[in-house]
């Protein structure tokens, strides 16, 4: 593979610096959010119109800028042809408005949602604060989106071509809609599934956000089972996955292994933000004034990944060897996602190591992933998958 990183006239990664590297560099300044919203303003047009010359040759030059094509990250997994393991983690793009773009940034995949069945506008603002220092957020967005209708009509409008036939894979992240009780759980998932589900290479169960009220209680093994059977039983079911906490105890995480071996899930995402602190317990929130302990909210970047480790490590021990795990939480450089592929996981993704880095991230990992392969004599990612060979 080539390094084409740096060998460019047009280069995402000065762009970006150029636009977004102070930003970044401070907790206060442009809202987190704000600054989300600028930027997923502009990627709907570019998908929307991204057949129009100008959009296009923009589009060609991100995509030879970002992508790495390498046959040793291709995998084929629950039936889905992944060009390469690194995905956009569930949360960034959550109505699918540039779902037909993001290959363009080299992912081999991306999660769209959270998506509920009835729209909701989400937790009061502030809600999204970064942690410049620890490279990690706080978010306590509570599922805010346009609801599971809307984001048909959003996909259908981008025209992109159907599973099976796309260059690279989507998926669908589903939760609870907040004025839906938990006993009436499994039907508001199952609405969602039933007009989205063709439209997904896979589905994913998300019952682990910490910022809905009881939703975390699903993954209570029964609750969960109920919640699987109802939604396979739908026509549109397509391969289904479920996210898990890093909050769950080891005894939980491996009632979750199981529930989703006997189901025979396609496989398990680990992890969603954390309710712990994680050794920032009195961390100001400049923008608040308090401290991370009495903040809500969910932790994500840098300070989650041993634990998202930890989590990974203990379903490959007890998921049976053959099911996917997607590994998720602090990845934000070559050797990281290394370690948690050799860890156990077949395909990673990434947030807020993307959000610091900017896109090149993308390129680096896919880089490092093949010359570690290359060092240790592997011809295929799917080789070193829970084999804990060191990085060299
Ligand atoms: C602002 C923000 C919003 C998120 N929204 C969702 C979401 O809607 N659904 C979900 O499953 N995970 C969501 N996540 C969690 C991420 O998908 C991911 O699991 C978590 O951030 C850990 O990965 P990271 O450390 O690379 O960010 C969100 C994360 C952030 C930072």
């Amino acid at each position: 593979m080539e390094n084409k990183s740096e060998a460019r006239f047009f280069s995402s990664n000065f762009v970006y610096k150029q636009f977004f590297g102070h930003i970044l560099e401070k907790d206060d300044g442009i809202d987190a959010e704000k600054l989300t919203q600028l930027t997923l303003n502009s990627l709907e047009k570019a998908s929307l119109y991204r057949k129009w010359p100008g959009i296009s040759n923009l589009l060609n030059e991100l995509a030879k800028d970002l992508q790495r094509k390498d046959a040793k990250l291709e995998q084929t997994l629950f039936g889905c042809n992944f060009s390469n393991p690194l995905g956009l983690a569930a949360g960034f793009d959550k109505n699918g408005i540039a779902a037909s773009i993001w290959d363009n940034f080299g992912f081999g995949f991306v999660e769209l949602g959270t998506v509920t069945w009835h729209a909701q506008t989400g937790n009061a603002k502030p809600r999204l604060f970064r942690m410049s220092k620890e490279k990690a957020a706080l978010n306590r967005m509570g599922f805010n989106n346009n609801g599971a209708e809307k984001m048909k009509e959003t996909l259908e409008k981008q025209k992109i071509p159907p599973p099976g036939n796309r260059p690279s894979i989507i998926g669908l992240n589903l939760g609870k809609s907040k004025i839906t009780s938990l006993e009436h759980a499994p039907d508001d998932y199952a609405s969602s599934l039933e007009i989205l589900g063709s439209l997904a290479d896979y589905a994913v169960i998300n019952v682990s956000s910490p910022n809905t009220p009881g939703l975390r209680q699903l993954q209570d093994s029964e609750q969960l089972r109920r919640l699987i059977k109802k939604l396979r039983r739908l026509p549109s079911c397509p391969p289904l996955l479920v996210k898990i906490a890093p909050d769950l105890d080891n005894r939980e995480i491996d009632g979750l292994a199981q529930v989703a071996y006997q189901e025979g899930l396609a496989g398990i995402i680990a992890v969603n933000t954390s309710l712990n602190r994680l050794g920032l317990e009195e961390r100001i929130i400049l923008q608040t004034g308090r401290p991370l302990r009495i903040e809500k909210g969910g932790l994500s970047g840098k300070p989650l990944r041993p634990r998202a480790i930890e989590v990974i490590k203990r379903l490959r021990k007890n998921a049976g060897e053959d099911l996917p795990l997607i590994g998720v939480g602090g990845i934000d450089s070559p050797e990281s996602a290394w370690e948690r592929i050799v860890a156990g996981a077949s395909l990673i993704q990434v947030y807020t190591g993307w959000i610091f880095q900017g896109p090149i991230l993308v390129p680096n990992i896919l880089e490092g992933l093949v010359s570690q392969l290359n060092r240790h004599g592997c011809n295929n990612i799917s080789e070193v998958v829970g084999s804990e060979l060191p990085w060299i």
